[in-house]
């Protein structure tokens, strides 16, 4: 507990929080309790649930997170630009690998799923809601009006805590609408702090090239097209925002009716029989695969917040898919539920490089006398460089209509005509970028994707890695909108606005210029942008487990007392970063649960 004084403030704040008797460590202490709720997971929809869930003084509630606590990870990272730097290999992430992508020429890459107490919310970065059309889709095929847009914007408002840009500052009103925000939620938002050289220039973009004259004042509005200023999940202090510091305050932390053990993994849901089916009644963990497990009960709920690979590798190790995969693995079956970590949904994202001709980018941070002077001063005041956003301005988009790609073997697979195809980040750095020289970069994102794919295990230990496997680029209608959104990104950046600024392309194949070369470079260059979910999709009441694996209420189809609320559920990838989409989730999760339980 005890860290080096020149963290300052910011260092006593996160250590305040963490320090309670209610966060543990011990397995001793919790074996064979019985809590009222078993959550498995303390990451973004976990400790949303667990939150919520002991406002009700009468619940009990564990939650368990497998990876390592709050003040565990170096008080540095917490700065938002090097934060989302963080890299794999740390105790922080799970440093999991998806299987050889075939539409990627066999590449394999590194995922680093959040491996701590807050979860995926830490390893962020951009908040935007998705388009309205999305949510609708999602009550449609839940048939529960309830994941409608309209129903879930007071959830959405709910976590938000969205800070107001000071007056006189770089942002005015048409940069966002307050309407469209929560401003009283635990997780904060705000547009960004640090302004950089590009800013003024997409503005100009905006104003002068007719192809990208559409602004967007607000890109929580429910309408994400067109371009407009980001939204950045960064809190006052200028440190990154995350479930862990905004819902698990000391008042939180200091109720009777919560447990947090962090550094334990579930590795097991336990059952048993009943007139109605298998009903779930705690679970096994433990700190390491040679020390025996431990078993935890649950009166009321199991809840499952492992997240879009952890819930579905629990589900099978459990019995809970389907019975032949689980009959070849030896596994005995509980039930037999064919969609359990199937249906896995992600974007795919494209870094794409110009050189600048600038000193001032993010590039800077590779000097070390810089970075050790721009760490002491957001050390010392919150501010500086290191406030950074992953990008100050987004830019969603419709493929453009003259490219008439789509066809009846290659439909739209947007979910409806305010939905974007891809999206433009401009952005002031690369990553990786060569040990020298200023760049700046457009990342890009592929909004609306038709490939699928899925999470499945291959071994019965529960330390093992499942196999994931999001299937990228396997759809061709996937390689043509990215084909598109490479060549929109090239337009921009060559308008005359850049002029003096943007210098050349520089990567990663400025040579690609043919429809095949470009595939080629999105082949050999592509990767995930972490928004990996849908393995444990939602389906309508009446419906069964060939349909879903959760009903609209989140409760497992098939089984009693088990609940999944993560990024899982979601059987519709927003196209947008899906981190608010979670939010929402686990806060109308949260509501759920209560009503069930009153
Ligand atoms: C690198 C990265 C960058 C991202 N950037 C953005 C962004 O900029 N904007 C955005 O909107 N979204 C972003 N996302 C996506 C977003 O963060 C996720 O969709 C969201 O956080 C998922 O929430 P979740 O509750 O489903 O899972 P998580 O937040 O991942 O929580 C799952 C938790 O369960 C724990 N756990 C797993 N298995 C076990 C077990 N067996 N026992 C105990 N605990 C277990 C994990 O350690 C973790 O803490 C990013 C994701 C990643 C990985
Ligand atoms: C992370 O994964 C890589 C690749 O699979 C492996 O080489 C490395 O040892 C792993 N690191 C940790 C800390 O587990
Ligand atoms: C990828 O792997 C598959 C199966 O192993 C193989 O058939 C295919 O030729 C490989 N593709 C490339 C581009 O190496
Ligand atoms: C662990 O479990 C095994 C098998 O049940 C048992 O033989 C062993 O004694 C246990 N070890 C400890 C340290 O409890
Ligand atoms: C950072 O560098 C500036 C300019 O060289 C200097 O004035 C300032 O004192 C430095 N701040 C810290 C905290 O090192
Ligand atoms: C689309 O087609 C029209 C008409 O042929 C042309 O004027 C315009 O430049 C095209 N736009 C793009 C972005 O290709
Ligand atoms: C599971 O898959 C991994 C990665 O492909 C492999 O290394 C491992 O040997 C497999 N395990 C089993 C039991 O098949
Ligand atoms: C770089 O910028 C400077 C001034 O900002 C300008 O004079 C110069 O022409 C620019 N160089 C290029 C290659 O654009």
């Amino acid at each position: 507990m005890i860290l080096s004084k020149i963290f300052g403030l910011l260092t006593a704040v996160t250590v305040a929080r963490v320090c309670h008797a209610g966060l543990l460590t011990d397995t001793a202490v919790v074996a064979n309790k019985k809590y009222d709720f078993v959550i498995v997971g303390g990451g973004t929809s976990g400790v949303i649930m667990a939150t919520r869930i002991t406002e009700i003084s009468k619940h009990t509630v564990l939650l368990i997170e497998a990876g390592v606590a709050y003040e565990d990870i170096p008080v540095t990272l917490h700065a938002p630009a090097l934060g989302v730097r963080s890299g794999s290999q740390q105790p922080w992430t799970w440093n999991y690998t998806v299987v050889p992508q075939i539409g990627m020429e066999n590449r394999t890459f590194t995922y680093q799923m959040g491996h701590n107490l807050g979860g995926s919310s830490y390893v962020y970065g951009l908040y935007t809601r998705g388009t309205d059309q999305i949510f609708d889709k999602i009550a449609k095929i839940s048939g529960d009006n309830g994941w409608s847009w309209k129903s879930l914007v007071p959830y959405f408002n709910k976590a938000e805590g969205f800070l107001k840009p000071p007056s006189g500052g770089e942002w005015g009103p048409n940069d966002y609408k307050l309407t469209d925000h929560g401003t009283q939620g635990p997780f904060n938002t705000q547009l960004p702090m640090y302004p950089n050289d590009l800013d003024p220039l997409v503005t100009k973009l905006v104003a002068t090239e007719a192809e990208f004259s559409k602004w967007n004042n607000d890109l929580s509005s429910g309408k994400s097209l067109g371009i407009g200023t980001s939204q950045a999940t960064i809190t006052k202090a200028g440190t990154a925002s995350n479930v862990a510091s905004g819902y698990l305050t000391p008042a939180v932390l200091a109720r009777k009716n919560l447990d947090i053990i962090t550094g334990v993994r579930a590795t097991k849901l336990t059952f048993k029989a009943s007139k109605a089916g298998p009903v779930a009644s705690g679970v096994q963990f433990t700190p390491s695969p040679d020390v025996n497990v431990t078993t935890v009960l649950a009166n009321n709920e199991v809840i499952l917040s492992a997240g879009a690979f952890n819930t579905p590798q629990l589900l099978q190790l459990s019995g809970i898919a389907d019975k032949d995969f689980l009959k070849s693995l030896g596994i005995p079956v509980v039930l037999d539920s064919p969609n359990v970590g199937q249906n896995l949904r992600d974007h795919v994202a494209m870094p794409m490089q110009w050189e600048a001709n600038a000193t001032t980018t993010l590039d800077q941070l590779r000097d070390p006398t810089f970075l050790a002077n721009q760490t002491s001063i957001w050390q010392q005041t919150g501010k500086g460089i290191l406030t950074a956003a992953v990008a100050n301005h987004l830019g969603f988009f419709r493929v453009h209509p003259n490219a008439s790609i789509f066809d009846s073997q290659n439909p739209d697979p947007s979910i409806g005509s305010d939905c974007s195809h891809f999206e433009m980040l401009f952005r002031s750095f690369i990553t990786p970028s060569p040990a020298t020289g200023f760049f700046t970069s457009m990342g890009i994102a592929f909004t609306s994707v038709a490939s699928v794919g899925n999470v499945l295990i291959n071994t019965t230990d529960p330390f093992a890695s499942p196999l994931i496997d999001p299937k990228f680029l396997t759809s061709e209608v996937d390689i043509r909108i990215g084909r598109e959104a490479i060549k929109t990104a090239r337009r921009a950046y060559s308008s005359p606005v850049f002029d003096g600024f943007v210098v050349k392309e520089y990567g990663p194949n400025p040579n690609a210029m043919t429809d095949p070369e470009i595939e080629e470079m999105i082949r050999h260059s592509g990767t995930t942008f972490f928004h990996a979910l849908g393995t444990a999709q939602l389906a309508p009441f009446h419906a069964d487990v060939k349909a879903g694996v959760v009903n609209p209420d989140l409760t497992v189809k098939g089984v009693k007392g088990l609940r999944i609320v993560d990024a899982s559920v979601i059987p519709v990838l927003p196209d947008a970063h899906p981190l608010a989409a979670v939010l929402a989730f686990a806060e109308r999760g949260a509501d759920l649960v209560k009503a069930a339980w009153r």
